[in-house]
């Protein structure tokens, strides 16, 4: 089964027999690594109980629009925004008719429009329900906005008949929910992404290092992971936990990072680098603690190896991505890089204390090549991730076409 590790869901329950399977599922979704939030409709609170859903999604639940409780701690909008995908689980034929037009008079309606998120719906009803012409023409016109429908299934219903509208299996929910991630746009690919800080030692004790911590690296290992690319993620040292399904190598310094990425540079697709190499490190390293014996010390440093100009040198090369951290300029220094480097696309970002970008959950991109800027506006990091990946196999795909049919015509 796929992962959500990392994943925000919003688990929307609407009220029906089947809503005593939403405990279940929350269990299932967190089984495969989601965080989860519950909202509930009040037709929900009567077959399965607020208190419920909070123990098994380990936060609490959120019932109305006006919940001044809950509002300090996450409003609709910030719960919209929060969400990477809602799931809705029993999703009642009342609730996919008011999907189907928009309606938005309570907090779950009004959370699935004004989500940017994938939405998903679980219908459960009676069979008679489910084969109305209404419900039927409902679910055509969700579909057509982009809602994705889970089932349902068909079998004995609570009711007393059978055929379909019963909900799937959270089982089967939970596995649906993580392929809403898996796009498929790096199927069969290798990926190397490196990440983090690197670490040049002084003496046993101290080093060089920076304020990176590794978040956006393994972000785009994981994004990259669920477009269906096979990862090695090289990582400098950060207090991050190793992505599932990621191979991962842990180094330390920039000479043991290039070399971690030259074993693997010849069977690679395309290459991101996204770790802050250290630019420099001390020409000796002192065998012993340093001592404070005199007023002043001097430390000479020796400039690293470019381990993404490296690859990029290599013949064939993969396709070969760079991250630009500046302070100003940030167009004109990242497509200096671009060019200084030899790389297919560079990735800038703004790293200026109070904006975002080190150590945060949230950045904000430009992302800069030969045929001009594309900008991707402030989000948390895995969903930059994922926008970024998608635009890597697109350019990533479009190169390897122009470079096959040059090849033909020789
Ligand atoms: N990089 C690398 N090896 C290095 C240095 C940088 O692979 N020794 C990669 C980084 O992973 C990143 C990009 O190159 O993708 C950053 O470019 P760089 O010119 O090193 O950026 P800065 O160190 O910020 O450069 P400067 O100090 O000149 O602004």
């Amino acid at each position: 089964m796929g992962s959500l590790s990392n994943k925000h869901l919003v688990l929307g329950v609407t009220g029906g027999i089947a809503a005593y399977k939403s405990a279940d599922l929350a269990r299932r979704l967190r089984e495969l690594g989601a965080e989860i939030r519950v909202v509930m409709t009040r037709a929900a609170t009567e077959f399965i109980t607020p208190l419920t859903m909070q123990a098994v999604s380990a936060n609490p639940v959120r019932l109305h629009m006006l919940d001044a409780e809950a509002e300090s701690g996450m409003s609709h909008i910030e719960l919209a925004r929060w969400a990477d995908a809602v799931i809705v689980a029993p999703a009642s034929a009342n609730f996919i008719a008011k999907m189907a037009h928009g309606r938005a008079d309570d907090l779950l309606s009004t959370l699935c429009l004004a989500t940017e998120a994938v939405v998903a719906l679980a219908p459960a009803m009676n069979q008679q329900m489910w084969e109305n012409p209404a419900t039927q023409d409902n679910l055509a016109r969700v579909k057509q906005n982009g809602v994705r429908v889970f089932g349902p299934a068909q079998g004995a219903q609570a009711c007393g008949e059978t055929g379909p509208g019963r909900m799937l299996e959270p089982t089967e929910i939970a596995a649906r929910a993580a392929e809403l991630f898996s796009t498929g746009a790096l199927d069969g690919r290798h990926v190397l992404v490196t990440a983090g800080p690197t670490w040049e030692a002084l003496d046993p004790v101290r080093g060089i290092t920076n304020r990176s911590s590794g978040k956006m690296g393994y972000a785009v290992a994981e994004a990259a992971l669920e477009a269906g690319a096979s990862v090695v993620l090289v990582s400098g040292p950060t207090a991050l936990a190793d992505p599932e399904g990621v191979t991962t190598v842990h180094v330390r310094s920039a000479q043991e990072m290039l070399e971690a990425v030259h074993a693997q540079a010849n069977n690679i697709d395309i290459f991101i680098a996204v770790a802050a190499v250290g630019d420099y490190r001390p020409e000796t390293v002192a065998p012993q603690k340093i001592k404070k014996h005199s007023d002043t010390l001097t430390i000479k440093l020796v400039k690293n190896p470019d381990i993404l100009a490296s690859v990029a040198a290599l013949s064939p090369a993969p396709f070969t991505v760079g991250f630009a951290a500046e302070t100003e300029n940030l167009e004109h220094h990242a497509r200096k890089k671009l060019l200084d480097k030899r790389i297919d696309l560079i990735v800038a970002n703004d790293v200026r204390v109070g904006s975002a970008g080190f150590d945060s959950d949230y950045n904000q991109l430009l992302l800069i090549d030969k045929n001009g800027v594309i900008e991707l506006p402030r989000a948390r990091k895995i969903r930059l991730a994922r926008a970024l990946i998608q635009r890597v196999a697109g350019k990533y795909h479009a190169k390897s076409t122009a470079q096959d049919s040059r090849y033909a015509h020789r």
